[in-house]
């Protein structure tokens, strides 16, 4: 039953609270038993019975809630840094698509590689997202594209579920239509209703379901179709959408009651409306549209209407790959004019409502999960102001130590 002490400035990101307010608490503490949150206020308040405590010391930095990425793609075999090449010379995504590049060479690589080789490069990846702060990771198939494949992954997923961090999985057979449909993609959207939806919703494998809404993709109407499907076997809709074209997803996505719509860099106005009024979550990817220069979400106005927005890495070895989740904040605040405050709520509260988990992660208050990250800095703005490789020195997830840099300083 620990105590965390001396906390410089604690963002405790309650989820009832204005988009711009990161709830900070100076010189606080907090106090967990098990993997429950018990107590978080100041420090001069710690209530008699935790005086006894086993104490850690902050060393007077920032303590914020767990990161949670609530967008990636983290199992896949091989890179592609060939794309990343031919695009600076100037070839387009979804030129290198037209001609097996993209998403289907990754589909390849990874079909070639075992379970096992998958597994243990998301255990490396997992590790080094430990040290950033991540508590919480949203994983996607998609890789894969026939049930044996798309189940292997999310098989992975479930095996990594008991390891450091909570992971969620989505199932996202929609990603392309995969070449040996080509000339029968009706076939395939058939498969991934008739046979893919069933069998990981009858073996638990996803809580969500991903179409990718694009021209190099899916249609809205094959997304709605699929999505309907889903949402009949318990698996909540998200969308990848409005990304590289204006397709009407973030339309779709109010419309289908999504958890959330991801990318929008290209959403419409009636678009941004809709997801208002529906109280969709908005996932702001800012790596994606970096690498793909594709401009920026706009979050201002998304915010400015209601909706909230969440920001997320989007890992994948495309347009993605990084899983630097703090890098993405900062992006966020450069790129999209979202406030620190208004960034690192992106990555938590508002992350864990994209992911359904807000009752459960996101913010510290008693009763929610034990999931934090210390901090080198003195504010939230400090953080995200001065880019450096690494500003996170302790990371508990679930009341469980997953990554230290500080020195060791439980007494008691
Ligand atoms: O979110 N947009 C679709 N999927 C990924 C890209 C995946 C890839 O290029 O391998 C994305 O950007
Ligand atoms: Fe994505």
């Amino acid at each position: 039953m620990p105590v965390l002490s001396n906390i410089g400035a604690l963002a405790r990101c309650p989820p009832a609270g204005p988009a711009d307010d990161a709830g900070v608490i100076r010189n606080a503490a907090l106090a967990w038993e098990g993997a429950t949150l018990r107590w978080v206020g100041p420090e001069s308040d710690l209530p008699a019975e935790f005086a006894g405590w086993p104490r850690h010391d902050a060393g007077d930095r920032l303590v914020i809630p767990g990161l949670v990425d609530c967008h990636t793609h983290l199992a896949f075999a091989g890179w592609r840094a060939d794309e990343f090449s031919l695009r600076a010379r100037g070839a387009s995504y979804l030129e290198i698509a037209a001609v097996g590049g993209g998403i289907a060479s990754t589909v390849a690589k990874t079909r070639a590689a075992t379970a096992e080789e998958l597994e243990a490069r998301c255990v490396t990846h997992l590790g080094e997202m430990a040290r950033l702060g991540i508590t919480t990771v949203e994983a996607k198939s998609g890789y894969g594209l026939t049930l044996e494949h798309e189940l292997r992954l999310l098989e992975v997923y479930r095996r990594l579920a008991g390891g450091a961090q909570r992971i969620v999985s989505t199932l996202l057979a929609a990603h392309i239509v995969p070449v040996e449909f080509r000339d029968r993609r009706g076939d395939y959207v058939d498969l991934i209703e008739k046979e893919m939806i069933p069998r990981v919703a009858r073996e638990g494998l996803a809580r969500f379901c991903d179409v990718f809404v694009e021209e190099s993709a899916f249609t809205r109407e094959e997304a709605r179709r699929i999505l309907t499907v889903a949402r009949r076997h318990g698996l909540a809709a998200k969308l990848h959408a409005d990304q590289i074209t204006a397709g009407g997803g973030a339309e779709l996505a109010a419309e289908l009651g999504a958890a959330s719509a991801d990318h929008l860099e290209k959403i419409s106005e009636a678009g941004i409306r809709a997801m208002a009024a529906a109280g969709v979550v908005a996932v702001s990817l800012p790596f994606a549209s970096l690498y793909l220069g594709v401009g920026a979400l706009p979050a201002r106005k998304l915010i400015e209407a209601g909706v909230p927005v969440a920001v997320a890495t989007d890992f994948n070895p495309g347009s993605a790959p990084s899983y630097h989740l703090p890098m993405a904040l900062t992006l966020a605040c450069t790129m999209q004019r979202m406030t620190p405050a208004e960034a690192l709520r992106g990555a938590t509260v508002v992350a864990a409502r994209a992911l359904r988990l807000d009752w459960e992660i996101g913010s510290l208050e008693p009763g929610k999960s034990a999931d934090f990250a210390v901090i080198e800095a003195d504010s939230v703005e400090q953080w995200l102001y001065h880019l450096r490789p690494n500003a996170c020195v302790w990371t508990v997830a679930r009341g469980r130590e997953i990554w230290r840099a500080m020195a060791a300083s439980a007494q008691g």
